[in-house]
């Protein structure tokens, strides 16, 4: 897809839709008043005040994600006109411009058109101009991605090939850092996308350390893979574990930024979850409950996919990110409840159910993170079924051991689009964690499985500021909703990535 910006007289812009934004404002109690974009506005009044007096009639009412379509008939040199709602004035943000771009662009492509030029901010809607600009093109690229390459009749003539951005009076430099920045985080959304909505048979542990390791060649990384005898020698029994059960060999993926060489820091750690296929292993899942499980490294694609945006724009600042990657099923060898595990810090954990196996890897790879004296460390997890439990599907849960991290990383997602809910780390919630025969125990019941699990992962993050997003909820969604494909979300690589970035400063 070609992203161009133009700056042309509304009437002339020849595309095959012509997208502009509305919202309204109440007026006392009851009536409300349609505000137009700038763009909008010439639109309605080149087509004679067509909108407003659609409006008038109640047609269109200008909620977010509603859409409008006008066939100018010559009036203008844009075929069709899509006006879509952006709800109240009130609430208008930038994630509704994204919202909007998004939900346009998407039933765009799915109803025939290539040439699309886009007028989403407006000085009316008192928005950052950059982060509206932002906003505006990451819902391009993330409103019509779709993943079709096992479809034999995968849509293809139907994509939008060029996107105008319509911008008038605009700084260029201010504008193309703007488009950077918001291509280098929507693709890498969209990469970590591809790597969840892969069969499990495609991306097993190996194929998921190959995709990184391409990604790191092709954006300038380090990329190191350890297999299971370096695993051995450094002792990392959770990873091992889990992967006993499996005929596919565990990766532990190891990626470098290094942004600030000089930098007396080392720079912080990102951390993601790596089980291509979740069995539950010996503790095995009924039916319903392992049908997604092949998502069950969401948190290593959102991981890999902030690597990408960080490789791309290159911030002075070092990360690491450590991705301990395998599969968790039931062979004949497979590790079973009972069995007394040691991890890479040397801690052992009594394992209860072989389903929690996401905290056992977690904890070497947490371990490995503070060995490299890494901080802050944040972990990326699809971690309980108990936090879609407690907040769905809109909020991830966030756990931070460091309030200002926490505020950081809330702060990153309001601008990236995410949202995240602080959650407990309690330390009353240790009490049932506690084991008679090893240092910790793996599992404590349904009540407040999120915190616990969090809880166990507090143990190996040392001294380090440390936040841990539990992904399992906001991943993946398989319901329709009109501005995203079903299936990945790639949920947090644009929070990462925007908050490396303003650590990078
Ligand atoms: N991968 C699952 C968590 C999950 C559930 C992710 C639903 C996405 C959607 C994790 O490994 C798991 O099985 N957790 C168990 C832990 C329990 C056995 C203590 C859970 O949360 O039920
Ligand atoms: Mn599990
Ligand atoms: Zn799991």
């Amino acid at each position: 897809m070609d992203i161009r910006i133009i700056e042309q007289a509304v009437k002339d812009i020849q595309c095959d839709a012509l997208v502009v934004g509305a919202t309204y404002k109440k007026v006392g109690n009851q009536a409300k008043e349609l505000i137009l974009s700038a763009t909008a506005r010439e639109v309605d009044s080149l087509l004679g005040g067509l909108i407003q007096s659609i409006y008038a009639e109640g047609e269109f009412k200008g909620d977010l994600g509603e859409l409008l379509t006008l066939h100018p008939m010559g009036k203008l040199a844009a075929k069709r006109i899509v006006v879509v709602g952006m709800g109240p004035e009130e609430k208008i943000h930038t994630q509704v411009i994204r919202r909007a771009s998004a939900t346009a662009t998407r039933h765009l492509q799915q109803t025939g058109a290539h040439q699309v030029a886009l007028a989403l901010q407006s000085e009316e809607f008192n928005l950052d101009f950059d982060e509206s600009v932002r906003a505006a093109v990451e819902g391009v690229l993330l409103g019509t991605y779709t993943f079709t390459k096992y479809k034999q009749s995968n849509g293809n003539g139907r994509g939008i090939t060029r996107i105008d951005l319509l911008v008038n009076g605009a700084s260029n430099t201010m504008l193309d850092q703007a488009m950077r920045h918001a291509i280098a985080l929507a693709e890498a959304t969209n990469f970590a996308r591809d790597l969840v909505n892969e069969p499990p048979d495609v991306l097993t542990p190996s194929e998921l350390a190959n995709r990184a390791g391409t990604m790191a060649k092709q954006f300038g990384l380090e990329c190191e893979i350890l297999d299971r005898p370096e695993m051995q020698e450094l002792g990392m029994g959770g990873l091992l574990a889990v992967a006993r059960g499996s005929s596919e060999p565990p990766k532990f993926i190891i990626l470098r930024y290094r942004g600030a060489p000089q930098s007396p820091g080392k720079g912080m750690a990102l951390v993601g979850k790596g089980i291509t296929f979740d069995s539950g292993g010996l503790s095995l899942k009924s039916a319903e409950q392992m049908q997604d499980m092949k998502t069950d490294m969401a948190g290593a694609a959102a991981v890999i996919g902030a690597m990408q945006a960080i490789g791309k724009l290159k911030p002075a600042i070092n990360v690491t990110a450590f991705v301990p990657a395998t599969e968790n099923m039931p062979g004949g060898t497979a590790y079973r409840p009972g069995d007394i595990l040691r991890i890479m810090n040397g801690k052992t954990i009594e394992i209860i159910n072989t389903d929690a196996e996401g905290r056992l890897v977690l904890a070497d790879a947490l371990s490995y993170a503070v060995k490299e004296n890494l901080s802050p460390i944040i972990d990326v997890a699809t971690l309980t079924g108990g936090i879609a439990i407690a907040l769905g599907t809109i909020m991830t849960g966030l756990f931070c051991n460091d309030p200002g991290l926490s505020n950081e990383i809330i702060a990153a997602g309001q601008v990236a689009g995410e949202k995240f809910w602080s959650m407990p780390l309690d330390d009353e919630y240790a009490l049932e964690i506690q084991s008679d025969i090893a240092d910790i125990k793996q599992t404590a019941g349904r009540l407040g499985s999120s915190v616990k699990a969090a809880k166990i992962l507090e143990r190996f993050v040392g001294d380090a500021q440390w936040a841990h997003l539990d992904i399992a909820g906001t991943a993946y969604t398989d319901t329709k909703i009109p501005y995203q494909a079903k299936g990945a979300t790639g949920v947090a690589v644009r929070t990462l990535a925007e908050l490396v970035l303003r650590r990078a400063g």
